[in-house]
């Protein structure tokens, strides 16, 4: 099969190689799925899953992707809830080889169904920002109506999905983000922006939930905003500066079929909008991955077009 192989930690996404490589066996409970398109996270080069197993052994050269929609075309020993044939998509194990390839072997729990009125390329969108900003939002912020939340990168892949889920929940949502993203942000939902290399973000006021997936000095300063009893949800590692009188909480997202459902529900419905950005083909993944200008929304690899 044809696969997109990572080797060279320091070199990044410019040393992905597009290469023939076997087909993956399916293992216990797995099943073999035929991915049809596959989402890609940037930082996906910085983590040590992509260069190391559970064992923080080497397992170079792997393949990168963690997010896919596809067809199962196998199923493992003792598989049981999938079968072949079956529309699917969901989040692949971090640790094993991922989905910018023709076939992934992957746990039948890490998928949930795809109806078939959601495009390929839709499916492998969700995933990750999808379970991101639920998990974020109603497992570890416990979100209710009413409350506040500050999305920052509102107009990113994960920013987007938090503004409209918490708007959905009933809270009010002020985005944050770059001047150029002002409007995305809005069309999302956000009732607020805050440009953060202009405004202040200390102008905001109080907040019951920040959702910060930009760290840095902005998760720092965003402490300050939480309310008694708020959280500050982080995504991108653990916090430095935690809430006086509240939660702080970095997590990993996990797959979870009940919620990519519920995701995938409410893309039907129009309640949830992806955030698409380019379509490429595997055979353009390469050049598509590494971007010569500023790209914005999820890039997402059409594999079988
Ligand atoms: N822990 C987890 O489970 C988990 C899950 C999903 C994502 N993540 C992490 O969350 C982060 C965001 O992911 P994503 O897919 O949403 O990325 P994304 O689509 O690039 O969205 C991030 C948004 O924030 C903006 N931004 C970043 N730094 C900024 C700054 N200093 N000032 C103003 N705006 C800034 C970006 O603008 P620019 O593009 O111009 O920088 C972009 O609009 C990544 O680091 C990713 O690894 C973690």
């Amino acid at each position: 099969m044809k696969a997109i192989v990572v080797t060279d930690e320091a070199a990044g996404t410019a040393g992905m190689k597009l290469v023939e490589q076997p087909e993956p066996p399916a293992a216990i409970n797995d099943v073999i799925v035929q991915v049809h398109a596959s989402g890609f996270v940037p930082t996906e080069m910085e983590w040590p899953s992509t260069w190391t197993d559970r064992r923080a052994l080497d397992r170079a050269p792997s393949i990168p992707g963690h997010e896919l929609a596809g067809v199962v075309t196998a199923l493992g020993y003792g598989t049981t809830g999938l079968s072949v044939g079956q529309r699917v998509f969901g989040l692949a194990d971090w640790h094993r080889d991922g989905t910018l390839a023709e076939y992934v072997a992957i746990e039948a729990r890490n998928l949930a169904p795809l109806p078939g009125d959601v495009d390929f390329t839709v499916g492998a969108s969700l995933p990750i920002s999808g379970l991101t900003a639920w998990q974020g939002l109603f497992d570890h912020g416990r979100l209710k109506a009413g409350q506040s939340v500050l999305a920052h990168g509102a107009a990113g892949a994960v920013g987007t999905m938090v503004t409209q889920l918490a708007r959905e929940a009933g809270a009010f949502v002020i985005g944050s983000g770059r001047a150029a993203d002002r409007q995305k942000a809005l069309d999302f939902g956000a009732q607020e922006f805050v440009d953060l290399e202009r405004d202040s973000l200390e102008d905001v006021g109080g907040v019951d939930l920040v959702f910060d997936v930009i760290g840095g000095d902005t998760g720092k300063r965003s402490v300050g905003l939480i309310r008694a009893g708020g959280t500050l949800v982080s995504v991108v590692g653990p916090p430095e500066v935690r809430p006086a009188d509240g939660l702080a909480v970095d997590f990993v997202v996990e797959a979870d079929r009940m919620q990519l459902s519920e995701i995938v529900q409410r893309v039907r419905d129009g309640r949830l909008r992806t955030n698409i950005g380019d379509v490429s083909t595997l055979d353009d993944a390469v050049a598509a991955l590494n971007p010569t200008e500023r790209t914005t929304g999820k890039t997402i690899i059409r594999v079988r077009p």
